[in-house]
């Protein structure tokens, strides 16, 4: 199959990409490398720089390839620059999105996967309230979360006036090889890299706070079915439904690593949900995914990657 993956150069796509090319897709990567790196890409794969704000570029872009799928993953995928920069965020996640889905429209395009937010749509999940399902009212709490949502109104509009077809996978915290040490978002990576460099961990707040994790290596899968899952549409989750805090991260990175942190607690950030843990019911029962890693193999494999890229930079 004839497959666009935006964001391909990024941590997530350039996973998507591999995968792809691995079962023999044909594969066309557009990304402008702002976060992302040419590095990351598959050989295999094209690479063509291209900004999806660019209406005309998407549009004159799709006209050649005529993709029949397209996975759309380039986004500004940062909470804090959302809340810094609303308006760059709103630019690159909803007008960005729109321009992929006209284009797709206009040239036939089967389906489209889209990836989606569950780590932010659905705003803080109440101490002892049941995992998040996808009919819980969407309740955003940063602009990142809002701009994520919207484009999910335009796939369902657009799927309900004739197509693309469309997948939303909500994903929770992604983690795994290429995600990168020093950026904001990724707390995996984050700590893993400042324990390779003999640094201490900060953690805000209590530690308590706890989020859904799932290995970069399932959400690829999930991608792979969402493709070939025929006339299956609409939005999932893609989680692990398992909560885990800060400081249970924590022991798990000393488990893998062998590595005793120095933690230094700093006060809360504003803004930031106590509780992120969602349903994957839906998913398992339409498309037959679960969340196949476990955290400990999945931080084996991430400890590894960052202990080359570390050891290396
Ligand atoms: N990492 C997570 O835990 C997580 C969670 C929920 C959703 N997501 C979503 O998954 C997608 C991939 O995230 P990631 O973690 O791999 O981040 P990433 O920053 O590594 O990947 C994003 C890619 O998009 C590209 N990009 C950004 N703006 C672009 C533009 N205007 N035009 C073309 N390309 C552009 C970047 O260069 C990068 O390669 C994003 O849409 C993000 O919102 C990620």
């Amino acid at each position: 199959m004839r497959i666009i993956v935006t964001g391909g150069a990024g941590f997530i796509g350039s996973h998507v990409v591999d995968a792809l090319v691995r079962q023999g897709d044909e594969v066309f990567v557009v990304d402008n490398l702002v976060t992302g790196d040419a590095g990351n890409v598959n050989p295999k794969a094209r690479m063509i720089n291209v900004d999806i704000q660019n209406k005309d570029a998407v549009s004159a872009l799709w006209r050649d390839v005529k993709p029949a799928a397209v996975c759309h993953l380039a986004g500004q995928m940062d909470v804090r620059v959302s809340t810094r920069d609303p308006g760059y965020d709103a630019a690159v996640n909803i007008l960005g999105g729109l321009n992929v889905i006209l284009a797709s429209r206009e040239q036939g395009t089967q389906r489209i996967i889209y990836a989606g937010s569950g780590g932010t749509v659905y705003g803080e999940i109440p101490a002892g309230a049941s995992p998040a399902e996808e009919t819980l009212l969407p309740n955003p709490l940063s602009p990142y979360g809002i701009s994520k949502h919207t484009v999910e109104h335009y796939l369902a509009m657009y799927a309900a006036w004739g197509g693309p077809e469309y997948v939303v996978l909500r994903f929770p915290n992604v983690y795994g090889p290429r995600q990168s040490p020093h950026g904001e978002a990724g707390v995996i990576a984050i700590f893993a890299g400042r324990l390779q460099q003999g640094l201490p961990l900060f953690v805000f707040g209590d530690g308590r706070q706890t989020r859904d994790y799932v290995y970069v290596g399932d959400l690829v899968e999930a991608h792979l079915l969402a493709l070939r899952a025929g006339t299956v549409q609409g939005v999932f989750n893609v989680a692990s439904g398992v909560e885990t805090s800060v400081l249970d991260l924590i022991d798990l990175l000393r488990e893998v690593t062998g590595i005793a942190p120095v933690v230094i607690h700093q006060p809360a950030r504003a803004g930031e949900v106590q509780r992120v843990v969602m349903s994957n019911k839906r998913i398992l029962e339409a498309l037959d995914w679960r969340a196949r890693t476990s955290l400990v193999t999945g931080m084996s494999q991430t400890w590894d990657w960052i202990r080359m890229k570390v050891g290396h930079a």
